[in-house]
């Protein structure tokens, strides 16, 4: 290795870079100010993501956390009650900000980020009760990111949101990977959002532009979501750069995120074949690779600097777990190259005998 190679970097696929023709389209944007609603290419982008979403309005923001914590805050009260999946990005990765922010406490359910619809109405608390706090929103996470990029069923979706409806329960849909569960699911991304109040999606990731989420529901849900991005500092100006290599993203890097699936799953092969890890190749379903490593080898931590000391970049998501996620900017050949070099490590770090 080379000093100067550049590094197979799999921490995320949020990542990439803007290849040069998505720095073209944004050079080219025609931009204003956002807060004045005269920025063409955001106002663009949002009507696309509206009519690609099915929903009635949508709306820019800077990143997926605040479009999160946006439509948490326009559908809950303080000391409401949210239910969740386990190992959710609101538990996990929005820095507590739920509590924060809007004052809800979460509940998280179900197993591997799944939950049915009769664990959902198990967790629901009632209203009007002077000792529970009132269930208000139910959050799906579609991919599931810390759950190894999981994929939930339309109709497992379809019935929690029916639920929720009858209960009156805001349905919220974390799908900053949506675009993969459409793949997956062979199902359009309006399908899959149809039975949510509201939406997130990401153009920063498995897209590949450099920021920005969606946030898309109903007209009256959207104008108030517009008063807490600013409230919560998201309100920008000439987004329109951002805007538009969020369409290019739509229109160029869509059809090829089953490559990035694919990827995955081989990387996940290299590993099983292995026998140095815990992994089951046939539940990769999308582009995110969820591993236990043996305790007996390595720590997690120090895999993740021995692989950096390779010039592979991977991320802890616990002291024995690993996490990878493939992108545009690694290919077939980076991805086994990585999982090599990974098997390697783990092969000469190895204070046991090998399985026979
Ligand atoms: C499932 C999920 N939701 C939300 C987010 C937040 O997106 P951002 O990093 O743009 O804040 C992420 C980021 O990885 C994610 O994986």
């Amino acid at each position: 290795m080379s000093a100067t190679e550049k590094p197979i970097d799999l921490r995320s696929d949020t990542v990439t870079k803007p290849c040069d023709a998505m720095l073209s389209a944004m050079i080219k944007a025609e931009i204003g100010d956002d807060q004045y609603q005269d920025d063409r290419e955001t106002n663009l982008l949002q009507d696309e993501v509206a009519q690609l979403l099915g929903k009635q309005n949508a709306l820019w923001l800077p990143s997926g956390t605040m479009a999160n914590q946006v439509a948490l805050r326009v559908a809950t009260r303080p000391g409401d009650d949210v239910i969740v999946s386990t190992q959710c990005h609101a538990v996990w990765h929005e820095t507590g900000g739920s509590a924060a922010n809007s004052g809800v406490q979460l509940t998280d359910i179900g197993e591997n980020g799944h939950f049915s619809a009769d664990q959902f109405l198990a967790a629901v608390k009632p209203r009007n009760h002077h000792i529970y706090p009132p269930t208000t929103m139910v959050q799906i996470e579609n991919t599931h990111n810390r759950c190894g990029g999981r994929v939930m069923a339309k109709k497992q979706m379809d019935q929690i949101c029916a639920y929720a409806k009858q209960a009156g329960i805001f349905s919220h849909l974390d799908g900053a990977r949506l675009w993969n569960a459409s793949h997956v699911l062979d199902e359009k991304p309006a399908t899959l959002a149809a039975p949510f109040d509201a939406v997130m999606v990401s153009l920063s990731k498995g897209l590949g532009a450099p920021g920005g989420s969606i946030l898309a529901g109903s007209k009256e849900f959207i104008e108030s979501a517009t008063r807490y991005r600013r409230m919560f500092g998201g309100a920008m100006r000439q987004t329109g750069y951002y805007a538009a290599a969020g369409r290019y993203a739509i229109k160029h890097n869509m059809d090829r995120l089953v490559d990035d699936h694919a990827n995955a799953k081989q990387f996940a092969q290299v590993l099983a074949a292995s026998q140095m890890v815990t992994i089951d190749p046939e539940t990769i379903e999308t582009n995110i690779v969820v591993f236990e490593i043996h305790a007996e080898h390595i720590s997690a931590h120090d895999l993740v600097q021995a692989a950096k000391r390779s010039n592979v970049l991977i991320n802890a998501l616990g002291s024995n777990t690993i996490r990878i996620v493939t992108h545009l900017d690694v290919d077939r050949d980076a991805c086994t190259k990585a999982a090599d070099i990974i098997v390697d490590i783990l092969k000469k770090s190895s204070k046991t005998a090998l399985p026979v």
